[in-house]
């Protein structure tokens, strides 16, 4: 089995593999799957800093057959784009993202317990973590009911928008919700008050028709959407699976949001959501005295690199205090980094804390958790808890 590329679903322990890499081949080139595999903290940061390398096209030549909405949605987000044109995708989504209300998000999680709870017991994977993220921004945005369930149902198939490779059954589905996901969102954008002074800014400030800039604007918010979904999914689960069994950090008479906050801080560098990012070589690059040739692809191990005992004491600890846990590179770092690092840290503690505030006993109803098979992301299918 390839080192480098492998489905989480599959590995048991994929930090044991990332040790092995680090000490040996923190630059290693996969023969077989041709690509780099980074994995120390170093070179994953001087390769996200790089002007050097690009995000790689995901759909050459619409090669997928995607259609005409969905390659509207896919040609324009932030998370894809390179140059200018990220720069003027990136742009959107920040003001995008800086204007949404804030909103009561313990009402929205109650509604989900309440939904689902049966004898107790829940799936907080399907029940919650792959629904809150995503109301919460709908909602956040203002988006009216009917359109906040149409868009939270088909979410995890528009989703599927980012992936590399999609079968047949998947571009269909995608194909079928992005018309009109793209029309209800364009149509609530449009009712927003920040909207036209966006669209001002944006068309005057990089001189591009209203048309683009409306395109760009639907895109990016879908895109804020799509991006939510699995990572925030991931860092709902891992964080809870952390505190379950890390409890005696976090003392039951005592729970605070603080400690809460530094667990789902250190859950993003011991067992972070997503594992791996890609780059595409643009030049020559030279990383530890080893030639990257222009047109090469990187895999950035962004979870070895989380471990990586150069820059974490004690790496394979999970330390709740370790003074630099905010270091890891999870949210990426430089030019694609995530804009929403605050926001997913901000949810997660605070769906912890009314998890364990509201309830006296939360228990895990099964040892053997399985994950989801992805290659760029750590996702638990399932956790069933009890919570009393
Ligand atoms: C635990 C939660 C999250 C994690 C771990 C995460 C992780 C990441 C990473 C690693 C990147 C950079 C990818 C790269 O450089 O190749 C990224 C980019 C991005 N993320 Fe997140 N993300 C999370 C939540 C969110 C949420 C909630 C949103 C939206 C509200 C969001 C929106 C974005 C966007 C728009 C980009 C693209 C930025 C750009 O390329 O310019 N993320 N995220």
């Amino acid at each position: 089995m390839s080192p480098t590329l492998f489905f989480q679903s599959d590995i048991k322990d994929p930090y044991a593999i990332y040790k092995t890499m680090l000490d040996d081949h923190p630059v290693f080139w996969d023969e077989a799957n041709q690509i780099w595999a980074i994995y120390s903290h170093e070179y994953c940061t001087e390769i996200l800093n790089s002007l050097n390398v690009n995000i790689p096209t995901i759909n050459p030549n619409n090669e997928q057959k995607l259609n005409e909405h969905a390659l509207k949605i896919i040609n324009h987000l932030s998370r894809l784009s390179n140059g200018t044109q990220h720069a003027i995708a990136k742009e959107t989504a920040m003001i995008l993202f800086a204007n949404i209300k804030s909103i009561d998000i313990n009402q929205i999680i109650v509604e989900l317990l309440d939904n689902d709870l049966i004898e107790n017991k829940i799936d907080w994977v399907d029940s919650v973590c792959k629904k809150l993220p995503v109301l919460v921004i709908l909602k956040s945005f203002g988006f009216e009911q009917d359109d906040c369930k149409f868009i939270s149902e088909k979410i995890e198939l528009l989703v599927k928008m980012m992936l590399l490779n999609k079968s047949a059954e998947q571009v269909q589905a995608i194909n079928e919700i992005s018309e009109s996901s793209y029309s209800i969102v364009k149509k609530h954008l449009s009712s927003l008050s920040f909207y036209k002074p966006l669209l001002d800014k944006i068309s005057e400030s990089h001189t591009i028709s209203l048309e683009e800039t409306i395109t760009i604007s639907v895109s990016n918010l879908i895109g804020l959407l799509i991006q939510s979904y699995d990572a925030c999914r991931g860092l709902l689960s891992n964080s809870l699976l952390q505190i379950i069994n890390t409890h005696n950090l976090i003392p039951k008479n005592n729970i605070n949001k603080t400690q809460i906050q530094k667990l789902v801080i250190e859950t993003l560098r011991f067992d972070p959501p997503i594992h791996n990012t890609r780059r595409l070589a643009i030049t020559d690059i030279v990383l530890d005295k080893t030639i990257i040739k222009k047109n090469e692809t990187l895999l950035l191990v962004l979870a070895a690199a989380n471990r990586d005992q150069k820059k974490f004491d004690n790496p394979l600890s999970f330390d709740i205090e370790r003074i630099n846990n905010d270091e890891n590179l999870t949210f990426g770092i430089g030019g694609h980094m995530c804009l929403a690092k605050y926001f997913s840290i901000h949810l997660t503690t605070e769906t912890l804390f009314h998890l364990f505030n509201n309830y006296n006993t939360i228990a895990i109803l099964e040892n053997n958790i399985l994950y989801e098979p992805m290659i760029n992301a750590r996702l638990p299918k399932n956790i069933w808890i009890s919570i009393q």
